[in-house]
């Protein structure tokens, strides 16, 4: 262990502590530090309790505080050999930043060869998914990193109150990208994680089928009526938690946007981009490997109201799927985990190679983005032109 103080001081100065950790690891060996294989990512409470208690493995056997931790979750959990461990980041963009900042910049773990499962609840598109489905996303999209008119100000001739930034209207590409917009993570990964989590039996329940029932009557949106099942489809991040149909449109309208056509809005949730812009951050140093990364997300309700039900009664309804959302983030997520650990020596040690692009909007990590306006970089990673 780090005195408190070094820790601290790591943690504060993210560079320094960077530089430490590769003086100190130059075999990729080190005693003191828990070395997991999954580190699951939760974002309150109900999202990291249900990995506690179960039959599969043991989290609660190491607790470990970290410096930087939301003073609501201060700890990480860990199995007696450190193989799997989970931890909470507390909710929206800035917990989730700022947690797994602290993650990557601790002297506690080495997160080098860490596989990052976030495993979390969302609003559900019913055009894509239902209520208690599981999804794994290949985009994140920060949907909320926008211009906004109040609606009763809206210029009569915009379908939305939100315009991409730097741009004069809804649809205009954002001419001022802060960085975070966009990330793309390991398609290869996402595809062995779904084929994990299809080897589960998804748990279902009377109140979630009665909540699908209601969205039967609309015509497209099929996919809200089936029982839950794993869906491979994208996730955007707003702090703003937005209710009702022109929201929705215009959040999907906006990922096709940033995306270039390539990702399509099909779960809401609160924290993914900042969680990816912290990793990023992390790997740009090494500390972690963003081609590690499974963003995991079940549906918790849908992000807009059936047909009759107005956007008001919607968000302020209870959440008929919520129990069967927490329960599969287990269900699915725990044989994700341990394809991974039993996989460890013949596949997932040396890394799973991607095919397609990984990392943010910048090309931050090397490579080219296949959306958006290309790489900042030249194609080199942003260290290498630094
Ligand atoms: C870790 O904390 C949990 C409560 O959050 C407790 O039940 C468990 O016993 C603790 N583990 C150890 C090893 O102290
Ligand atoms: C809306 O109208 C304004 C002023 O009349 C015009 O400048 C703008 O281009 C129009 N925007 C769209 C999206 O049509
Ligand atoms: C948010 O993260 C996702 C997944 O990494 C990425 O595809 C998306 O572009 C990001 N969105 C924004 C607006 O940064
Ligand atoms: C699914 O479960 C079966 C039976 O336990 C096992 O043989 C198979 O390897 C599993 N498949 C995956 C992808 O985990
Ligand atoms: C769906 O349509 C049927 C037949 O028109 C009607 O009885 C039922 O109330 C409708 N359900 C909803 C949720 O609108
Ligand atoms: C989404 O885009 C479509 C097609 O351009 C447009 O008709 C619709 O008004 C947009 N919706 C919103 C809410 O911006
Ligand atoms: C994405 O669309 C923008 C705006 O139309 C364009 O400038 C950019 O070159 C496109 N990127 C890719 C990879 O096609």
């Amino acid at each position: 262990m780090w005195p408190k103080l070094v820790i601290f001081a790591c943690w504060v100065s993210y560079f320094v502590c960077a530089l430490a950790s590769s003086v100190s690891l130059p075999s990729g060996k080190h005693s003191n530090k828990i070395q997991p294989k999954v580190f699951i990512i939760g974002m309150f409470s109900s999202e990291g309790n249900i990995w506690h208690g179960i039959s599969e493995f043991d989290v609660l056997a190491q607790n470990i505080t970290v410096p930087g931790f939301s003073p609501l979750f201060q700890q990480a959990h860990c199995t007696a050999d450190g193989s799997i461990c989970q931890l909470v980041t507390g909710e929206g963009e800035i917990n989730a930043a700022v947690t797994i900042s602290a993650l990557s910049a601790s002297a506690l773990f080495d997160l080098r060869t860490t596989y990052f499962l976030i495993a979390g609840i969302a609003g559900i598109n019913p055009a894509l998914g239902t209520v208690g489905g599981v999804t794994f996303a290949r985009f994140a999209v920060q949907v909320g990193l926008q211009y906004e008119f109040d609606a009763r100000e809206i210029p009569a001739n915009f379908s939305t109150g939100y315009v991409p930034q730097g741009s004069k209207a809804p649809g205009q590409y954002p001419a001022t990208l802060y960085g975070t917009e966009v990330f793309e993570v390991n398609d290869n990964l996402r595809q062995l994680a779904i084929s994990f989590a299809r080897n589960a039996t998804l748990y279902d329940d009377a109140n979630a089928q009665a909540y699908r029932a209601l969205y039967a009557n609309h015509s497209g949106w099929t996919a809200a009526t089936q029982p839950p099942s794993i869906v491979g489809c994208d996730t955007v991040t707003s702090d703003q938690f937005f209710s009702g149909a022109l929201l929705a449109d215009a959040m999907s309208n906006y990922t096709s946007l940033v995306t270039n056509g390539t990702a399509t809005y099909c779960t809401t949730q609160q924290e993914d981009n900042a969680t990816l812009e912290a990793l990023t951050r992390a790997a740009l140093f090494g500390l972690v490997d963003f081609a590690r990364i499974i963003v995991m997300r079940t549906g918790s309700n849908f992000d807009r109201p059936y047909d009759g039900q107005t956007p008001q009664e919607h968000l302020f309804s209870s959440s008929p799927g919520f129990l069967a959302s927490i329960r599969n983030l287990h269900v699915a997520g725990a044989p994700v985990v341990l394809g991974i650990v039993e996989g460890w020596e013949k596949t997932f040690k040396r890394g799973v190679k991607p095919s397609n692009y990984v990392g943010d909007i910048l090309g931050t990590l090397g490579g080219v983005p296949d959306f958006g306006p290309g790489s900042k970089f030249g194609g080199q990673s942003a260290n290498a032109t630094a």
